[in-house]
């Protein structure tokens, strides 16, 4: 999830785009770079680290032109360094590219232009698209069909710009999965930019291209088309946002927005990773790894806060589904207790920001015993990323909320297909892998449904907004999701929360249940349904107030507690993820009501990098 700008009009276009990439910075940048055509070809510009580093390359080199596109990456492919930034350019440099998505098949096309004699300077999959695009001019040939041509043949999600100087004057652009829209300027320019905030500044009419189509911008305006090549019209639509609701895409805090795109996020997690036929998961980060995976006879998983709760859900997924011993380690008490890690062991570190200390010391103690290591981690070419010998990346976009909602529903779905690739290759038959698939493919709608109880979290919320101590029961798999579910009231509204295994009440804990202590009791249909029942039927007896997650549509239930919030049913392993999304809301709308400060609660961090 990058940014994007491009300018095709009568001012110079350089200052123009390096006030959007600004605008674009919450995207998540870890580089930046713009492409000027300068009369004379293209001159590209192009920096690691922070927008500041290009804008000072940009006063040295001072490119100019009227026409250009420019971009902030967020790495999904290669680390985040000069030679991965975009733009990408062909071998002549003669065009330039940048592009916001991931192309799945990019391996493909680099195997390919490689054996003709093509020469990549990157570790992305970027790169491949615009060697396609130059592989495939014929000359004479308008850019706009040349590029048309090119993303027929590529698999994947993106938005992407294109400029060349052998069609100067104008910029091509398309979108497919990626945002992209058109800026309709008044004085003879038009605009390019992933959102309305690369735009707003000089124009706030845009266009928004839909998935499959592709435009040309030029002195003359814009043109459209669609998937097939015809002529289309798209409706211009009038921004009356500011910038700041535009930067959290019309949500009031990052977390709300951040909660709201699980659906589109764990589609980004899966998207080109599920193989339903076999049953199985396709990983590019371990597929190279399986000898090591294979003599792998037990796994100690490390993390902190949510990332922990997601590694207590991946040692139910590991054991159930690949059948090896599972432990699960707080990365901080991991390294100071001189854990037993014979041949064999394999340690799990599980990050979204790639940089919190205690889970880089713990991996750091594992590689010194000689252990091998595999990361789950989201932000590309991290510390902790690198520093593993392998593992998968999250490809959830940048979470810009202290409390993670999105990062943690995608660890769970990255852990299901390390779990269901593992599996494969042991005990699980194709049958049981595909029944897993056809799950994790139901999720994102199902996660939408979810969502659509917004209203009903909000009106529970404010009749508990003035609650002191809340409870979080579950058992089993919906034990860690209690835990969460604590975490996020805690970390977010201030209000004391306590996440417990439900069966573990009765052991002392069920002395705090009186009429003033809510508890949230996790009770899926599931295994241990009616254990949970029995649970909440002693709280009840003590006068506790009850909130139950359920997905029954009707169940023993409607009638003992004192709120009911329904989610779909899945598989088992899966439903953590249904049963969490309520809760997120649920500790979003109490710190709404709360006056918190939601997105930057006080005393956190986003990411702790200190012990
Ligand atoms: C979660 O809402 C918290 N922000 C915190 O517990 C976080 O999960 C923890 O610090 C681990 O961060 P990481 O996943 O980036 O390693
Ligand atoms: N997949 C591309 C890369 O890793 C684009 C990432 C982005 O959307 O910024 O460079």
């Amino acid at each position: 999830m990058c940014g994007i700008v491009g300018y095709v009009g009568p001012e110079e276009a350089g200052p123009i785009l390096l006030q959007g990439l600004k605008r674009l910075e919450y995207r998540g940048y870890d580089s930046a770079g713009i492409a000027l055509l300068n009369g004379s070809g293209v001159q590209v510009v192009k920096r690691s680290g922070k927008l500041s580093s290009l804008e000072q390359a940009v006063q040295e080199d001072s490119p100019s032109g009227t026409c250009g596109i420019a971009h902030t990456r967020w790495a999904t492919h290669g680390a985040p360094n000069q030679p991965n930034a975009h733009p990408h350019t062909s071998s002549q440099g003669d065009i330039a590219l940048v592009h916001n998505g991931i192309i799945e098949n990019a391996n493909d096309i680099r195997t390919q232009l490689s054996a003709i004699g093509y020469v990549f300077t990157s570790e992305t999959d970027t790169e491949a698209v615009v060697h396609l695009i130059d592989r495939l001019w014929v000359e004479g040939e308008p850019l706009e069909d040349v590029v048309a041509a090119a993303l027929r043949r590529v698999e994947g999600a993106y938005g992407i710009a294109v400029v060349s100087s052998r069609d100067p004057g104008k910029i091509v652009i398309a979108r497919n999965g990626s945002p992209l829209l058109i800026g309709v300027g008044k004085n003879g320019e038009t605009l390019a930019g992933s959102d309305a905030a690369a735009v707003i500044a000089l124009t706030r009419d845009v266009v928004y291209l839909d998935d499959g189509d592709y435009a040309v911008l030029d002195m003359d305006g814009y043109r459209i088309k669609d998937i097939h090549g015809a002529q289309v019209s798209r409706t211009t639509h009038e921004v009356t946002w500011d910038l700041e609701a535009i930067e959290k895409g019309g949500y009031e805090h990052f977390m709300l927005k951040e909660i709201f795109e699980q659906p589109s996020s764990l589609r980004d997690v899966m998207r080109g990773r599920l193989m339903e036929e076999d049953g199985d998961s396709r990983l590019g980060g371990i597929a190279h790894h399986q000898p090591n995976l294979s003599r792998v006879r037990r796994v100690v998983i490390t993390a902190c806060g949510t990332s922990w709760h997601a590694a207590l859900l991946g040692e139910y997924m590991i054991e159930e589904l690949a059948r090896i011993p599972v432990e699960v380690e707080y990365a901080s008490e991991f390294r100071y207790r001189n854990p037993v890690l014979e041949d064999g062991t394999l340690v799990l570190a599980i990050s979204q920001s790639g940089e919190t200390a205690d889970t880089l010391a713990a991996l750091r103690e594992a590689k010194h015993r000689g252990i091998s290591t595999m990361g789950v981690v989201n932000v590309v070419g991290s510390t902790i990323a690198r520093e593993t010998d392998y593992g998968i990346y999250l490809h959830a976009g940048p979470e810009i909320g202290v409390a993670s909602t999105k990062a943690f529903t995608s660890q769970l779905v990255a852990l299901a297909l390390v779990t269901l690739n593992i599996g494969r290759r042991r005990h699980l038959s194709v049958v049981q892998g595909g029944g897993i698939v056809r799950a994790l493919k139901e999720l994102p709608d199902q996660v939408e449904k979810v969502l659509e109880l917004d209203s009903q979290i909000r009106s529970l919320a404010e009749a508990y907004a003035d609650a002191r101590n809340f409870l979080y029961l579950g058992r089993g798999l919906q034990f860690p999701v209690a835990l969460e579910g604590a975490l996020k009231l805690k970390e977010v509204s201030y209000i004391h929360a306590e996440g417990y295994p439900a069966a573990e009440m009765k052991h002392g804990p069920i002395a705090l249940i009186d009429e003033d202590m809510p508890v949230v009791v996790l009770a899926p249909r599931d295994a241990v349904y009616q254990k949970v029942v029995s649970s909440i039927e002693e709280v009840k007896a003590r006068r506790g107030r009850i909130i139950a997650v359920v997905t029954d549509e009707a169940s023993e239930l409607d009638g003992k507690v004192d709120h009911i919030i329904r989610v779909p049913q899945t598989i088992a392993l899966l439903q953590p993820i249904l049963t969490t999304v309520p809760l997120q809301l649920l500790a979003y709308h109490m710190a709404m009501i709360r006056g918190a400060d939601v997105d930057q609660p006080r005393n956190l961090a986003k990411s702790v990098t200190v012990e």
